[in-house]
């Protein structure tokens, strides 16, 4: 059976077999479109060659032919076009491997981009709260880093991304503080040019007793209105007044933008969705994070999201522009003998997962990018978490935090508020 996964082995095998016709090419793309199906896109000049294009012709059904029902017949599986960049337009294309002008293009239902990482924002430092399952205690965590961030003096931005799981805003904030609206009426009235007129009325200030203040844009306001009816439209690009395209992560971040500029934070702490979602990757992607803290815990299920988004950014060649931006969190380690073990464990599975990403350096040469398993300072060494009574199953977290003293929020959430305080200060 011959499925999707195919394609580029086959591609590789087929075209490397045949160097010498793609010798005389300019560029080759090789199309995968929204059903997953391939065509290939060439100059136009070797349409009119006939030499060239019954080459190219017999390449592709030698494609085709391996792929099935991932191809069209030749008649329609070929185009042509001027000009390659125009080709690739909303794209991402990459140089399939062993490669030079074999490019792979794909066309995504979602507008979920992985590979395409934007430099880190100027400005306040946005560290992305990140994981991939669900439950590991990510928002506790931000929750309680807010706090203490704040209780240093900061001026902490926190934004509530999970719009399809919202709650970090009862976390924070008492009812009497919650604003009017949330991120998802901004999107929605972003559509029509009416977002702004919100700014003021969608961040709450929490009445926590700290130095600093912190500032928390919920999913939804105090009263969240037609939810559902929202949550439909705020992944929307959105046709500006120019008829110019704008994707949704763009809207997002102008959002980001404003705030900031409003609120001149010292820091920006985002609550991602979690999973290979499509708010997950604008969120580590788009966003311009400065760190994104990797929640995980132990089993495979982790692993398995893990390593598929690794192979992803690799394939992309854009690890490197990634990889020092990443920080492996543990979540709700036991609090028992079992607890070193546990770590141990994680530790190695974090190993796995990073280790390709490091610089391989030979004796007496110095990369700032090479580690070894055993480094506390590498990112893939967990930063424990601690599973802990006092923040299990809370009714109430906004109680939680009016209660707590300095000294259990470093018992449980040391590591990770050390781990902050340095990369703000770096
Ligand atoms: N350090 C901790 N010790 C014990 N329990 C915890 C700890 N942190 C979080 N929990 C509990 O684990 C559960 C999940 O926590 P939380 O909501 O923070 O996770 P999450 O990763 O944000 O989940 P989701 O994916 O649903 O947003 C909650 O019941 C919470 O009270
Ligand atoms: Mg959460």
């Amino acid at each position: 059976m011959t499925t999707f996964d195919q394609i580029l082995p086959v591609a590789t095998d087929v075209l490397g077999a045949r160097r010498e016709v793609l010798s005389h090419l300019d560029w080759l793309l090789i199309n995968r479109d929204l059903n997953g199906r391939v065509r290939f896109i060439l100059p136009e000049c070797i349409e009119a060659n006939d030499v060239q294009r019954s080459q190219v012709e017999e390449l592709y059904q030698a494609v085709a032919g391996r792929i099935a029902p991932h191809a069209y017949p030749v008649a329609s599986g070929i185009l042509y076009e001027s000009d390659r960049k125009q080709a690739c337009q909303g794209t991402a294309a990459f140089l399939l491997t062993d490669f030079e002008n074999v490019w792979v293009i794909d066309r995504l239902a979602t507008e979920s981009r992985w590979e395409a990482i934007a430099e880190v924002a100027p400005g306040a430092p946005r560290i992305v709260f990140f994981s991939i399952k669900g439950g590991v205690g990510r928002s506790t965590a931000l929750a309680a880093s807010t706090w203490a961030l704040a209780r240093q003096s900061k001026r902490v931005l926190v934004l509530d991304l999970d719009l399809e799981s919202p709650g970090l805003s009862s976390a924070l904030l008492s009812t009497e503080r919650q604003p009017k609206y949330g991120v998802t009426d901004w999107l929605v009235e972003d559509l029509v040019d009416n977002g702004d007129t919100l700014l003021n009325d969608l961040y709450g200030t929490s009445d926590l007793q700290t130095a600093g203040q912190i500032y928390l844009v919920p999913a939804h306001g105090i009263e969240p209105g037609e939810y559902v009816a929202k949550l439909g439209r705020v992944w929307m690009p959105k046709v500006t007044r120019q008829m110019q395209p704008e994707a949704w992560s763009s809207r997002l971040n102008r959002l980001v933008n404003s705030l900031e500029e409003m609120i001149r934070p010292d820091v920006i702490l985002i609550d991602s969705r979690a999973g290979i979602d499509e708010v997950a990757a604008a969120c580590v992607t788009d966003l311009g994070a400065h760190t994104v803290l990797m929640f995980a815990i132990q089993g495979q299920q982790t692993w398995t999201g893990y390593q598929a988004l690794f192979a992803h950014w690799q394939q992309r060649g854009v690890i490197t522009e990634i990889r020092n931006r990443l920080q492996l969190v543990a979540g709700l380690v036991p609090d028992d003998e079992r607890r070193l073990e546990y770590l141990d464990t994680l530790r190695a599975d974090a190993y796995a997962l990073f280790e390709d990403t490091y610089d391989r350096v030979e004796a007496g040469e110095i990369s700032d990018w090479s580690f070894e398993e055993d480094d506390d300072n590498a990112p893939h060494a967990p930063l424990p978490i601690r599973w802990n009574r006092g923040w299990y199953g809370l009714l109430s977290l906004q109680q939680r935090m009016v209660q707590v003293d300095e000294n259990e929020v470093n018992a449980v959430y040391g590591a990770l508020i050390d781990f902050l305080n340095r990369a703000l200060t770096s």
